[in-house]
């Protein structure tokens, strides 16, 4: 079975990946520095894998260590190569994700973000490994008024988080476009990622205060701040908040193993692909819906726009569809009910 090294895969997306990775027979290893995660996630990981009946007796292997350095990057290629472990394809998550964090502090994500990709690029090249799925985003798009976003939509990052995205897939592609033995990449747009695996035992756990809508709706469910903040109600939707694309985290998991697998097989090429289910749902519906599958409220208020927030961040992801044969399914009352699960079960985190 292939040897999949996966960046970043104590966190949210990662965990939830590898843990789907073990599930589907590959052998995984993990970098991380855990600056925004816990290994505990990982040890979840596989108490999970090991409940289940005919699991794969598979490897996890951890190594703790940062991007930025570029020694610890090339002895875990070095060993692995060593003991006849060649790593066969790459997901990359590991970064820096708060869009707030990234306009106070940018030149932290942009040393995070674009040198720890740069070094990744830099050892796989090394060691002859040339698949890679990258963690873009769909900050990466202008705002558009109430049109589907496709891969061909207008690029127009507003904040340097953005901004990291966008020049780290602007290096993917000169990198397929200047080598001879072309590399097969895809970097994945994604939407709006929540929920949890329906376990419960592993979840969103973020540092410090969260930005993205979800945690700050389980934070509320579960008391820990007073009320939502719900950014403008004056938006020209049905009920003037504005309106996302979520999709559930393990539905993201499936989309990444199958385009590494596609990438495997297919002959060589640069991709872009939204991540999303293509359905938009306003804030208020995800905060009501939860509110019904959970039975708990979710006092909120509404105060202005935020600036930089748009009305309509959809995905057209028939690429996706048509392309992948995915089509991400599994509905906002799933993603609020495992969300909850999670939460409710580990109130403090890992
Ligand atoms: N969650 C979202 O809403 C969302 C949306 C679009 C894109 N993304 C991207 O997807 C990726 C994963 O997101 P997530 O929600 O799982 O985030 P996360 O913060 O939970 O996970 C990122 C992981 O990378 C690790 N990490 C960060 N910098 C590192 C470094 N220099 N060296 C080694 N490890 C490092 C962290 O410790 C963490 O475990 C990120 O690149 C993020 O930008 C996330």
């Amino acid at each position: 079975m292939k040897n999949i090294l996966v960046t970043g895969g104590a966190g949210f997306i990662g965990s939830h990946t590898c843990l789907l990775l073990l599930e589907r027979g590959y052998d995984v290893y993990v970098v991380d520095s855990f600056i925004n995660s816990s290994p505990k996630s990982l040890e979840k990981v596989l108490e999970i894998n090991k409940s289940k009946k005919n699991h794969f007796q598979n490897k996890l292997k951890v190594f703790q260590g940062d991007l930025l350095d570029k020694n610890f990057l090339n002895n875990v290629f070095l060993n692995l190569t060593k003991i006849n472990q060649k790593i066969d394809g790459v997901i990359h998550f590991a970064g820096l994700k708060s869009v707030s964090e990234s306009v106070s502090e940018p030149l932290k994500y942009w040393e995070t973000n674009v040198n720890g990709t740069i070094n990744l690029l830099l050892m796989m090249e090394k060691f002859n490994c040339n698949k890679l799925v990258f963690s873009s985003s769909a900050t990466v798009y202008a705002q558009s008024d109430n049109a589907l976003l496709s891969e061909k939509s207008s690029i127009k990052p507003i904040n340097p988080y953005g901004s990291t995205k966008l020049t780290i897939e602007y290096i993917l592609r000169d990198i397929f476009n200047s080598s001879n033995e072309r590399p097969n990449f895809a970097s994945l747009r994604y939407f709006n990622p929540i929920g949890a695996h329906s376990s419960g035992l592993i979840g969103e756990d973020p540092k410090g205060k969260p930005n993205n809508i979800f945690p700050l709706i389980l934070n509320t469910a579960q008391g820990i701040q007073k009320e939502l903040k719900i950014y403008g109600n004056d938006w020209p939707t049905k009920d003037g908040t504005p309106i996302r694309d979520y999709i559930h985290v393990m539905d993201l998991a499936n989309v990444h193993i199958k385009v590494l697998e596609n990438l495997f097989y297919t002959s060589s090429r640069y991709i872009n692909l939204n991540i999303g289910t293509g359905i938009g749902t306003t804030v208020l519906d995800l905060v009501k819906t939860f509110e019904k599958v959970t039975n708990v409220k979710v006092p909120y208020i509404f105060t202005d726009r935020r600036s930089g927030d748009g009305c309509y961040i959809v995905a057209d992801n028939s690429f996706l569809v048509k392309e992948f044969n995915i089509c991400p399914q599994i509905s906002i009352e799933d993603m609020c009910r495992d969300g909850w699960k999670w939460k409710s079960l580990n109130p403090n985190g890992f």
